[in-house]
């Protein structure tokens, strides 16, 4: 064995630095003294907005907004076939800035986005549609009221100032007196576009609902009590806040939510219905829930201006065509002639992108701006929108596109499904 000369290991003698000499090598972060400032500052994506969402209301609430029908299977095959997306980026394409504005019935949007309409919005957060109307009008997008809205047409129009773009969303009623009145009142306080919603002849089955118990006003049990004590501050603001009503239709009793839809809404309401709408309402008209391409042409023939291909977010008819999949054919078969939108899963800018470069010229969002209610009220709102506007501009940026014009089909393919 040869001897190795190996060097002996030099002692080294450590001494604990200074706090003078650490300060200039460590930063520590400032402490946030705001709660909710400190929770939404931890969320990053849609689904980070979601997990706070979670913690911080009744379960049955959050269920509500989360889940879908019957066994989710639309809903869940809508957010995989975002997950399909391949982009297709150029490279040194020498795009400086983005621009992710575009125009929709002769109206500037900031970026392709719209709060979509949904229901009993204050029981996520008890500022409710106001909330998401401000946070809208502050990033120039859209915020569409629901029939269902727990906020009336008239206090939505205020909060969001005289530039907001305002939609009103219309369920054909049984009473078809109360359903052009409400068409007049939307006319009257200044509501840009009426949306009709044609997917929903009867309620979902929402299971999670039902094992739920969920019901507006919530009703008191043993087990919303013991919530109570788990979920303080929601309560609080809830029982300390105007009731939870349906604030512009009028209210029946405490029931089952999809019960007391179906006593409200027309299950028989048809395509010949909508000449009535078309007559009463003179601003731009658009059908949300179109599954097929038929019924896209339809609503060209019955004066729509615009078709939303949406599943409803897959909470009506469950194993109804994914919307992104469907696009492409409705894009094809009437772009040229209506405004093509889409909605049903979208939880990123990425998929906004991908929308758009299908034939969409704008998404609508629903559960991600309600998990931003939930987890943060007005200012949940506005994280949720400035998450969409950063991933979508990124996107932009990484696939070498200066303007949303320049996202076509020759961006994108789907990957075909495993
Ligand atoms: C809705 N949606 C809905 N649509 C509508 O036309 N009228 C309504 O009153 C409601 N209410 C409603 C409540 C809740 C809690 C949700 C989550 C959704 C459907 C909504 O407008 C939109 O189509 C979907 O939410 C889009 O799918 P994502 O973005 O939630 O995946």
């Amino acid at each position: 064995m040869p001897h190795l000369n190996v060097p002996q290991k030099q002692k080294v003698h450590r001494r604990m630095p200074k706090w003078s000499e650490l300060r200039s090598q460590l930063q520590f972060a400032p402490f946030e003294r705001d709660a909710t400032t400190r929770r939404l500052g931890r969320a990053h994506t849609i689904s980070d907005l979601r997990d706070v969402a979670r913690k911080r209301v009744p379960r049955s609430v959050f269920e509500f907004v989360d889940g879908g029908a019957e066994d989710e299977l639309t809903m869940s095959r809508s957010r995989a076939a975002f997950d399909r997306v391949e982009f297709r980026p150029s490279a040194l394409s020498g795009a400086l800035a983005v621009d992710t504005s575009t125009t929709l019935f002769g109206r500037s949007l900031d970026q392709p986005i719209i709060l979509a309409p949904t229901g009993f919005c204050r029981l996520s957060h008890h500022e409710g549609e106001r909330a998401a109307a401000r946070a809208a009008a502050r990033a120039g997008i859209p915020f569409a009221l629901t029939t269902m809205g727990t906020v009336s047409i008239e206090d939505v129009a205020t909060v969001g100032g005289p530039e907001a773009d305002q939609w009103f969303q219309l369920y054909v009623m049984r009473d078809r007196g109360l359903t052009t009145d409400l068409i007049a009142r939307a006319k009257a306080a200044g509501f840009s576009t009426l949306a009709i919603t044609v997917d929903t002849p009867v309620t979902g089955q929402r299971r999670k609902d039902l094992r739920n118990g969920f019901s507006v006003p919530p009703q008191l049990t043993v087990r919303t009590l013991l919530d109570i004590a788990r979920r303080p501050s929601w309560w609080i603001n809830l029982l300390t806040t105007d009731p939870l009503v349906f604030a512009t239709i009028p209210a029946g009793e405490p029931e089952a939510h999809a019960k007391f839809i179906d006593s409200v809404f027309d299950p028989g309401v048809s395509f010949e219905d909508l000449k009535l709408v078309r007559e009463a309402w003179d601003g731009p008209l658009v059908l949300k829930g179109i599954q097929s391409v038929e019924d896209a042409r339809k609503a060209i023939d019955y004066g729509a201006d615009g078709v939303i291909v949406s599943s409803h977010g897959g909470r009506q008819l469950d194993r109804s065509p994914v919307s992104l999949e469907l696009l492409p054919q409705v894009a094809d078969a009437v772009g040229d002639q209506i405004e093509v939108l889409l909605d049903s899963g979208v939880r990123t800018g990425a998929d906004v992108a991908a929308a758009v470069a299908l034939g969409a010229k704008a998404c609508l969002v629903g559960r991600p701006y309600m998990y931003g209610l939930m987890a943060g009220g007005e200012a949940g709102v506005d994280k949720a929108i400035e998450i969409y506007a950063s991933e979508l501009r990124r996107t932009m940026h990484l696939l070498g596109l200066a303007s949303i014009d320049d996202l076509d089909t020759s961006r994108v393919r789907l990957r075909p499904s495993n």
